[in-house]
């Protein structure tokens, strides 16, 4: 499937986007190994959520969807999942891989893992390694710890960790089997990745205390019932914020995003770089989970951008991205890279060799597709330089069925002259469903800009 995109107008109005998609697997995974129901309102829709969905079921969980984007996972406890008699399909999604690796590195059953294409060629030794140091076995493809993981549950002890990159997956998947060893689990990062896991576990009743760079796990019986309302996904609203950013006169707010410290990275930089964006958060409403309850909450914010007016000097300027930054915008950097060629003098990102094992090689994959269009931006071994601004020129792209590829292919597509075509476009049901219409209907002024 395809996408045709043309120079688009200004982005005007408030929207929503959908529910956070790091969210919604967690409140999956944690609502089956908890005690009884876990009420879910605003759960994402994305393909890989429902990926992680399959796989519960498949784990003996019932799952009532109570509406739209409305569940109920009947949880059966720490020890309740009943042995799959199906390989485990994650389709693209590691995160579900992952995290489920932790939690099935605990079972008194053995377990078979798998994924697509794309995710058969993304690294699992990383998962592999702490489990067995913990106590499980754990079987990959190939040397290199490739998907099919084979696992071997049993019982676990506690292990003080260090993780080779900031990852939050590799962090979550150690804490989850944590919760089945004997005695506490440590795990100590070189810099801060999401926490969203964390929050959730001690907003479950399991103790878990933070020092620097490290936290420490306590392995409780059970984790308590908790009914948890998603906030918007910020990596899904980045986009969007990117595009009004870009395009003059826009006026765009956005609103109950999850504005989690490591996650907001890419705001941040954007306002380095001299956007104008407004983070209006929003007071606790109490009551459920995600609305918060102090620290264990996550935070809301309306997210507002104002672009530039129309025919006035680009305003954007180039900025250097590396370090703690990096694990706090993860995901944002092939949309990062389409905004710096629209800035006024260099952008460097740097320390963010990880992109090359995401959906995509994402430091190769945005360099050669951003150079179709006209881009100045050359690959560095651990991410890229962009000298900006470049007036881009439409041409056919390549999405590399990844997601984060598409989504920043069809923003430049906006600020290109003529056609751009995004071929490969499937792919972002990955994460935004129905990302496409958003687009055009926020940036069409009643003619038709995008067209599948
Ligand atoms: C995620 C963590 C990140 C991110 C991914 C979702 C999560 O991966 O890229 O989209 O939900 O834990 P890493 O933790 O491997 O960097």
């Amino acid at each position: 499937m395809r996408l045709s995109v043309r120079a688009g107008g200004p982005l005007r109005g408030r929207i929503r986007v959908p529910g956070d998609k790091s969210i919604s697997h967690r409140a999956l995974l944690l609502g089956a190994i908890a005690e009884g129901p876990t009420r879910v309102t605003n759960f994402s829709a994305a393909a890989d959520c429902l990926a992680t969905l399959a796989c519960v079921q498949a784990l003996g969980i019932e799952i009532e969807r109570s509406g739209e984007g409305e569940l109920v996972v009947r949880g059966r406890g720490l020890r309740g999942l009943r042995k799959p008699c199906q390989v485990l399909d994650c389709g693209g999604s590691a995160t579900t891989m992952r995290l489920l690796a932790g939690i099935l590195a605990g079972q008194p059953f053995s377990s078979v893992l798998t994924g697509n294409e794309q995710l058969r060629r993304r690294p699992m030794e990383r998962v592999a390694e702490p489990l067995r140091e913990m106590g499980a076995t754990v079987l990959c493809r190939e040397d290199g710890g490739l998907p099919p993981m084979t696992i071997y549950g049993g019982r676990l002890r506690g292990i003080d960790y260090a993780l080779p990159v900031a990852s939050a997956q590799l962090k979550s998947a150690i804490l989850l089997a944590g919760l089945y060893a004997a005695g506490p689990t440590t795990v100590r990062e070189p810099g801060p990745s999401r926490d969203h896991t964390e929050r959730m576990l001690r907003a479950r009743g399991v103790r878990l205390d933070l020092q620097e760079g490290g936290i420490t796990l306590y392995p409780a019986g059970t984790l308590a019932a908790l009914d948890v309302t998603v906030h918007g996904d910020l990596s899904s609203a980045a986009f969007l914020v990117a595009a009004a950013c870009l395009m003059p006169d826009s006026e765009l707010t956005i609103e109950a995003v999850d504005v989690n410290r490591t996650r907001t990275g890419f705001l941040e930089v954007l306002r380095t770089m001299g956007a104008d964006i407004v983070i209006d958060e929003q007071p606790q409403q109490g009551g459920l989970w995600s609305c918060a309850k102090g620290a264990n909450g996550e935070p809301l914010a309306d997210i507002s951008v104002r672009a530039r007016g129309a025919g006035e000097r680009p305003y954007l300027r180039g900025v250097e991205v590396g370090g703690e930054l990096v694990p706090r915008m993860i995901d944002e950097f092939p949309i990062l890279a389409v905004v710096a060629t629209q800035a006024e003098g260099e952008t460097v990102v740097r320390n963010a060799a990880e992109l090359r094992v995401k959906e995509s090689d994402r430091i190769a994959a945005i360099v050669a597709e951003l150079r179709k269009l006209g881009a100045q931006i050359a690959e560095r071994p651990d991410g890229f330089v962009v000298e900006g601004p470049t007036k881009l020129q439409g041409t056919t792209v390549d999405s590399r069925a990844d997601h984060r590829l598409a989504m920043s292919l069809a923003v430049a597509g906006l600020v290109a002259g003529g056609e751009t075509t995004v071929e490969g476009v499937e792919c972002i049901g990955d994460s935004f469903p129905g990302f496409p219409e958003t687009l055009e209907r926020l940036t069409g002024s009643g003619h038709k800009s995008l067209q599948v």
